[in-house]
């Protein structure tokens, strides 16, 4: 197995465990709000979620150009700039529901519309632009 092959192949797995986790986190927003799921999910945005967009942007990139296939990498990391700022949006208003401004229904909505994205991206990644690339990396050797 490519370089390339494998590190899109962790990504993919890696897509599988987000989404069940975010799936999870619906749940509770829906049945079980707390402060403390907020917390759970802000960690999730910053640590898991942030670690796999690295992987993507670093990893997947430094690969693409070792094998100095003309791939224009820059697809990869606009994809991210949606899901950038809809986190932005959803932290603003976590900031506000903790200053008493805005309320449960809004953290919720705009729990769920970062999740939303994120789905969304993941579909867009898993459809067109891994098999794009793998697609390259196989070229190279005809
Ligand atoms: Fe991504
Ligand atoms: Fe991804």
């Amino acid at each position: 197995m490519g370089k390339i092959e494998k590190i899109l192949k962790e990504l993919t797995v890696e897509h599988t465990h987000l989404l069940k986790k975010i799936k999870e986190f619906q749940e509770r927003l829906e049945n079980d709000f707390s402060d403390e799921l907020i917390d759970e999910i802000l960690k999730f945005i910053d640590e898991e979620l942030e670690e796999h967009a690295r992987k993507e942007e670093e990893d997947l990139v430094d690969a693409i150009e070792e094998a100095d296939a003309n791939f224009d990498s820059g697809a990869l990391i606009f994809g991210h700039q949606t899901l950038v700022d809809g986190i932005e949006d959803f932290k603003t208003v976590v900031e506000e529901y903790r200053k008493g401004k805005s309320s449960q229904k809004d953290v919720v909505k705009y729990a769920d519309r970062v999740f939303t994205l994120i789905k969304d991206h993941f579909i867009e990644e898993e459809h067109f632009l891994f098999p794009d690339i793998l697609k390259l990396d196989l070229e190279r050797f005809e």
